[in-house]
C-alpha cells in the first residue's frame, strides 16, 4: 500500500502546475482568498496545482516576495497578512518580519506590477486578482493583458467604466473572469454565459442583486417599517457603512451593466434608469448619515408602505429589482407575481430568473447568499482555479 500511494503522489508531483498570483487590494475580500488559498493546499495538490502568492497590495503599498520567477511567500507569511488585515487602518509596514520581501510604496506600486505582469505573464501565466473596490485598477489591468496575464475581478468598477477600457478589458475573453462581482460566489455569469454560448438567447434578466435590498423588502412585505428594518439591518452589520450607498441602487445598477454588457449589450451607467430610495434632499451632500437615520429615512416610510399594499391588493409583491429585456436596463422598485422566484424570495438571498428560448415559461433561477467576504473570495478562487486550464 505504501509503495502505491507514494507513486501517486510522485504522478501528482510531476503534473503539477504553479499558478503566480498578484492580488490588489486586501481587505475583507482579497484577506479571505488569502485564508482560502493557504487552507486549500491539499486540495489543489491534488488537482496538480500550486498557487504562489507573488505579491499583494493595499491602498498605501505593495508587498513583493524578493524573486516573483522563483517564489512566493510562505503559508505563514500569508496567514500573518490574513490577520493584520482583519484590523482596519493596518498597513503591511506593521507586519513583523519583512523578512525576505519588498515592501513599496507611491507611484512605484504600479511600475511594479506591470514589471512583474511583463516578466511572468508571457512565460508562466500570471493571475492578476482584483479585489479592491477602486475604478483606478482598470488602467493597470488594461496594461497587464498586454502581457497576457489573466484577469480575475471581485471589483465591479473596472467593468462599469466606459466603454472603450471594458472592450480592452474584455479583448481577451479567455483571460478574463469576473463571477464575484454579481451574486457573489454564486455561478450567474457562468450560466448566462453557459446558455449564450449554446445559441439560446436570452430575452430577459430580472433580478434581485442586493442582500441588503431583498432583505428589506421582504421585511416591508411583513408589514415592517422601512426606516426600522435598515436600522435593525445596519446594526446587524448588513448593510454598507452609510445604509444610504444600498438604497440608492447604484451597487444594482452597476450588476446590472455587468449582465447587460455580458449580453453585448453597448451601454454604459448613464443608460441606465436607477431609481433611488431616497430623494436628493436625503442625500450624503444635504445630510449626515446620522440625520439620515434618525429623522430623513422616517419621512420614507409612508410612501413605500402604500406602494407595498397596493401591490399586495393585486396580489403582487414589491421587490427591488434589475430588469434587462427589450434593449432597456431599469433598476427600481417593480410588484412581481407572489407566486414567482422572486415574488417568494425571504430574508436575504439573490435571485436570478434567466429568460431565454429555452427557458421561457419556466425560467433558469439562480438563488443564494449573494455577499460576504468568505463566499465572495471563494468565488474569486474558483475563478482563479478554473482558468488554469489555460496552462496545461
Ligand atoms: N464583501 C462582499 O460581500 C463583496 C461581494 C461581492 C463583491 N465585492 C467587491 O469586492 C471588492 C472588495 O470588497 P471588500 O469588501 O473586500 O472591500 P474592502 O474591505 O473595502 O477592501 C478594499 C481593499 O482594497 C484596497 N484598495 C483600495 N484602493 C486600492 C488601490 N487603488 N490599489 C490597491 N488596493 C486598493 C484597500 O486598501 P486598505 O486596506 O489600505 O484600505 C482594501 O485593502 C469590492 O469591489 C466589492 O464591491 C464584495
Ligand atoms: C468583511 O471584512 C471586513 C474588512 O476586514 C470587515 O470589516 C467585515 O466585518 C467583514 N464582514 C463580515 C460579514 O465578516
Amino acid at each position: 500500500m505504501a509503495t502505491v500511494s507514494r507513486r501517486s503522489e510522485m504522478a501528482e508531483a510531476t503534473s503539477s502546475i504553479t499558478i503566480p498570483v498578484l492580488l490588489l487590494g486586501c481587505g475583507g475580500v482579497g484577506r479571505h482568498l488569502l485564508h482560502h488559498i493557504v487552507a486549500c493546499r491539499d486540495l489543489h495538490s491534488k488537482m496538480g496545482l500550486v498557487l504562489r502568492v507573488v505579491g499583494v497590495s493595499d491602498s498605501r503599498s505593495l508587498l513583493l516576495v524578493d524573486d516573483v520567477a522563483t517564489t512566493g511567500f510562505e503559508d505563514e507569511f500569508l496567514t500573518e497578512i490574513f490577520r493584520l488585515k482583519s484590523s482596519s487602518g493596518s498597513s503591511f509596514s506593521d507586519l513583523h518580519d519583512l523578512g525576505r520581501c519588498q515592501l513599496v510604496k507611491g507611484a512605484e506600486v504600479t511600475t511594479n506590477i506591470i514589471n512583474v505582469a511583463g516578466q511572468l505573464g508571457k512565460s508562466t501565466g500570471l493571475s492578476v486578482v482584483d479585489c479592491t473596490a477602486s475604478p483606478e485598477t482598470v488602467h493597470i489591468l488594461n496594461k497587464v493583458i498586454d502581457f497576457g496575464c489573466c484577469i480575475i475581478l471581485a471589483n465591479k468598477k473596472p467593468l462599469t467604466c466606459r466603454i472603450e477600457d471594458y472592450d480592452k478589458l474584455i479583448s481577451n475573453i479567455r483571460r478574463i473572469r469576473f463571477e464575484a462581482t454579481v451574486g457573489a460566489g454564486l455561478p450567474i455569469i457562468a450560466s448566462i454565459t453557459r446558455v449564450l454560448g449554446s445559441g439560446d438567447p436570452i430575452y430577459r434578466i430580472i433580478g434581485s442583486l442586493s442582500g441588503t435590498l431583498s432583505y428589506v423588502m421582504s421585511e416591508i412585505e411583513d408589514g415592517k417599517l422601512l426606516s426600522e428594518v435598515v436600522l435593525a439591518a445596519k446594526s446587524h452589520g448588513y448593510t454598507e457603512p452609510d445604509p444610504r450607498d444600498d438604497l440608492s441602487g447604484m451597487d444594482v445598477a452597476r450588476k446590472a451593466l455587468i449582465l447587460a454588457r455580458l449580453l453585448g449589450w453597448r451601454i454604459d451607467m448613464d443608460d441606465i434608469q436607477v431609481e433611488s430610495l431616497y430623494p436628493k434632499e436625503l442625500g450624503p451632500n444635504s445630510m449626515s448619515t446620522e440625520d439620515f437615520l434618525r429623522i430623513g429615512m422616517l419621512s420614507l416610510d409612508r410612501g413605500i408602505q402604500e406602494r407595498a399594499n397596493a401591490a399586495s391588493s393585486r396580489n403582487k409583491v414589491l421587490r427591488y429589482v434589475c430588469v434587462i429585456k427589450e434593449s432597456r436596463c431599469q433598476v427600481g422598485l417593480q410588484e412581481l407575481p407572489k407566486d414567482s422566484p422572486l415574488g417568494r424570495l425571504r430574508g436575504s438571498d439573490n435571485v436570478v430568473e434567466i429568460y431565454s428560448r429555452c427557458y421561457n415559461k419556466s425560467p433558469m433561477v439562480i438563488q443564494g447568499a449573494g455577499a460576504g467576504n468568505d463566499t465572495t473570495a471563494a468565488g474569486v478562487l474558483a475563478d482563479i482555479v478554473d482558468l488554469q486550464d489555460l496552462f496545461h
